[in-house]
């Protein structure tokens, strides 16, 4: 069994309600599961709820290579939209294509809003899932297609930002963001539920696979921290017993 927790997952034991737990999907290991519920909740309810994915759609996911994003990446593939990513250096792009996005702009070598512009034909993306909140706005809405949704999920680069509001109407865009924590419990067993029915299966047939870094012990927290903030992880760190 897994579970999307209220928060609190530095324990041995949790309590959480029924309709926030899931069983261990089919082809993978009790551990390495420990990697979907929070990940597939967030990139489902961002992707499929709030943004509207549609198959044959751009998505561009910002932070391809994170926790979230390597997650994001795989399941939009597979929902039929064409996936672009943004991720730091070289290695980490070749392992967001090999997840399935099909362009992959490296953000500390490249200039993400021309790289991206040159590979939708100056189009731009239907929807960009972004982790850089405040400091990616401006950049984030500059790349969003006519109709387009831009869909915050992280603030890693402030909460704040300056938003062309005559960009976004011109462009009948949208700007939201949502967080999964601050949902009704209601509202998250109705997560957890879709994710048990679409994203399962996804998990059970191959086309979407837990993305796990390291496994560290739990007594040994710090470690994992310290790594996430190395910058090199490229998706979760999983505490074990
Ligand atoms: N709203 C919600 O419900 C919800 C749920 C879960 C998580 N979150 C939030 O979502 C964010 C991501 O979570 P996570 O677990 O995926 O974190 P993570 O594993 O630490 O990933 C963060 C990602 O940000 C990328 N990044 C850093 N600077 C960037 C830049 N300038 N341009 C593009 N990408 C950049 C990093 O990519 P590189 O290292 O490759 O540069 C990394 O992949 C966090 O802020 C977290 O709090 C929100």
């Amino acid at each position: 069994m897994v579970a999307l927790l209220e928060g609190g997952g530095y324990a041995d034991q949790v309590v959480v309600r029924e309709t926030q737990t899931l069983p261990v999907p089919d082809g993978v290991g009790l551990v390495e599961a420990a990697a979907l519920p929070e990940a597939a909740c967030t990139a489902w309810t961002n992707l499929v709820d709030t943004g509207r994915l549609r198959r044959g759609e751009t998505l561009l996911v910002q932070g391809g290579s994170g926790g979230v994003g390597s997650l994001a990446v795989q399941l939009g593939a597979a929902l039929g939209a064409r996936v672009v990513a943004t991720a730091g250096g070289p290695e980490r792009a070749a392992r967001c294509r090999e997840l399935g996005a099909g362009v992959v702009v490296d953000h500390r070598s490249e200039d993400v809003v021309a790289a991206v512009r040159q590979a939708t034909d100056g189009r731009g993306a239907d929807i960009v899932l972004d982790v850089l909140g405040g400091g990616g706005l401006q950049d984030n809405v500059r790349l969003l297609a006519p109709g387009g949704r831009l869909v915050v999920i992280g603030l890693q680069q402030g909460r704040t930002g300056e938003l062309d509001l005559a960009r976004l109407m011109a462009k009948r865009a949208t700007v939201t963001g949502t967080t999964l924590r601050s949902r009704t419990a209601q509202e998250k067993a109705e997560i957890v539920a879709a994710v048990g029915r679409h994203v399962w299966p996804m998990v059970a047939d191959g086309r979407l696979r837990p993305v796990v870094h390291a496994r560290v012990p739990l007594d040994e927290a710090q470690t994992a921290h310290d790594l996430l903030e190395s910058g090199e992880v490229f998706g979760k760190v999983l505490l074990v017993p």
